[in-house]
């Protein structure tokens, strides 16, 4: 499969790579090593703003939103890394662009109230998912979480959650986060995760990137 065909398939560049490596066995011929490089995306922490019950949508900021516009699409991947997953189910919850979430009772996971910048949406056919929103602000771990109080005051970097499910294959939760921001090095979960990390480029009206999931099977 060239380049081509890859970015009509909906796979970034990141499992180009991978697919290069699985494929094309004289790029690598170890097969541990393939497995090595295509993996399960890795779960992470889900955090203390993940509220239950969002909407069922995709653009989760209108135009009234302050902040630079912000597009992440990708494709949610079997463990092969190269078999779509249609109909995972995608949450996303972030902070707004000056790092405030739409709750202030963190680790109140039924807290009840207006959902803002957070959302739902299933993936297509072709396993890809696509959310329109804005950049997300940064901000500092609040003092006196429970299990987090060593972590209070460090600035998180920039990052939006995600929580992706499907019925064969094993859940995940994650952050995504974004090359070059400044933050990521003190951070001691965006550090652990750099396949977590994409790149933005650009665009007309904001910034976009490709993050494509990759799930276990659950059998
Ligand atoms: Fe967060």
């Amino acid at each position: 499969m060239d380049k081509r065909q890859m970015a009509g398939a909906g796979l970034s560049r990141r499992h180009f790579l991978y697919g290069g490596v699985i494929l094309g066995g004289g790029l690598l011929a170890s097969p541990a090593l393939a497995r090595q490089i295509c993996r399960p995306t890795e779960g992470d922490i889900l955090g203390p703003y993940y509220r239950f019950g969002v909407p069922f949508l995709a653009k989760l900021a209108g135009p009234e939103e302050p902040g630079e516009r912000l597009v992440v699409s990708g494709t949610v991947l079997s463990a092969d890394c190269r078999t779509p997953i249609a109909n995972a189910l995608v949450e996303v919850w972030q902070a707004n662009s000056t790092g405030l979430y739409d709750t202030q009772t963190p680790g109140n996971f039924t807290d009840k109230g207006n959902f803002h910048l957070r959302g739902m949406l299933y993936t297509d056919a072709q396993g890809r998912y696509r959310i329109e929103t804005v950049m997300p602000g940064r901000y500092p771990v609040p003092p006196n979480l429970p299990g987090l109080e060593r972590y209070a005051g460090i600035t998180r970097p920039a990052h939006i959650h995600f929580r992706v499910m499907e019925s064969l294959h094993v859940p995940v939760t994650l952050q995504l986060y974004f090359e070059g921001d400044p933050y990521i090095a003190k951070d001691p979960w965006a550090s652990g995760h750099p396949d977590s990390t994409i790149a933005l480029q650009a665009d007309g009206e904001g910034r976009s990137g490709v993050f494509d999931i990759v799930l276990a099977r659950g059998f």
